[in-house]
């Protein structure tokens, strides 16, 4: 699917530090491969007065404990530079992300830190601020990685961790969870999109907003069946009767561009297919294979749930 993801090709901050760090490290420890395989090859090969003086107590005391002590100490210092960026003060924009098997329960936080809507398995961030993230799991050890963005952070269940972001250009960046959560641990997949400050509050002011009406006759066909389906029980629509909390919230889930946090691109065809095929798409997760659903039936939920812009 589609978006950034490498740790090499920084597009923020936090990323950034990580591959400084990585390519200072990657640079000295090549120049000193380089350094000890040309001393091995003199102590081999060298004229007899050089490797006497390779064998004596100076050198070995100055390359193998000195050196090394020196080296490790300044990486030990740097490692410890305060990073600037994450003491910023205060974020410009708080998320929650609740790790479940094996999706992304994602909810924004008002000014007054109280939740303000729900979504899921994509976190938008407008370019170039910070971004506080409290990072929960509901069951297992998960892990949160968006390599483009910052480094990776377990999420465990009864602990809050928290991670700051910020994305320097607009774009769409991939994340997967990186901590094996059973059965399809790799289709667990999540999209940080930055976009413009003004395209980023109004996506947002669209988000607060309570589900649009069905607009055409086979989408009022959808949302009939959605009630009569149950699919009400486990997700939520807002504006509607559908208020379940244990599926991802699909109040404007056709605005989202991926299905099954990551599985399928998202689209009427794939929503369809979706509802139709599920459990053979990403066995094991909790909703059912609507498989014995008439072809109509479902080609009317997915035109329902692809209007939820
Ligand atoms: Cu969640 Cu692996």
């Amino acid at each position: 699917l589609l978006g950034h993801q490498s740790a090499l090709n920084p597009h923020g901050p936090a990323a950034r530090e990580i591959a400084d760090l990585a390519w200072l490290l990657f640079a000295g420890g090549s120049v000193i491969f380089v350094f000890v395989i040309a001393t091995v090859a003199m102590a081999l090969y060298g004229p007899p007065r050089l490797r006497a003086w390779l064998g004596g107590t100076r050198v070995i005391v100055a390359g193998g404990i000195a050196f090394p002590i020196v080296v490790l100490t300044a990486l030990l210092l740097r490692a410890f530079v305060p990073e600037g960026f994450a003491q910023a003060a205060q974020p410009a924009v708080q998320v929650e992300v609740v790790a479940e098997q094996w999706w992304w329960r994602v909810h924004y936080v008002d000014a007054a830190g109280d939740q303000d809507f729900a979504t899921a398995n994509e976190i938008r961030i407008p370019v170039g601020a910070t971004v506080e993230i409290a990072l929960r799991s509901a069951d297992v050890i998960h892990s949160f990685w968006v390599p483009s963005l910052a480094g990776k952070i377990d999420m465990f269940p009864g602990r809050v961790n928290t991670l700051r972001l910020s994305a320097d250009r607009p774009g769409v960046f991939r994340g997967q969870c990186a901590e094996y959560c059973g059965g399809p641990h790799a289709r667990m997949a999540l999209l940080v999109i930055a976009l413009p400050e003004e395209s980023f509050e109004a996506w947002r002011a669209q988000q607060r907003t309570p589900a649009v009406a069905p607009a055409t006759g086979e989408r009022m066909r959808g949302q009939a069946l959605f009630a009569a389906r149950g699919c009400g029980v486990c997700h939520a629509i807002r504006g509607t009767a559908a208020n379940g909390v244990r599926g991802p919230d699909l109040t404007h889930v056709g605005g989202r561009l991926s299905l099954g946090a990551g599985t399928l691109a998202n689209g009427a065809g794939p929503l369809a297919l979706w509802v139709a095929a599920g459990q053979q798409l990403k066995p094991g997760n909790l909703m059912p294979s609507y498989d014995f659903l008439p072809d109509d039936d479902r080609r009317a939920l997915a035109a329902y749930l692809e209007g939820l812009q």
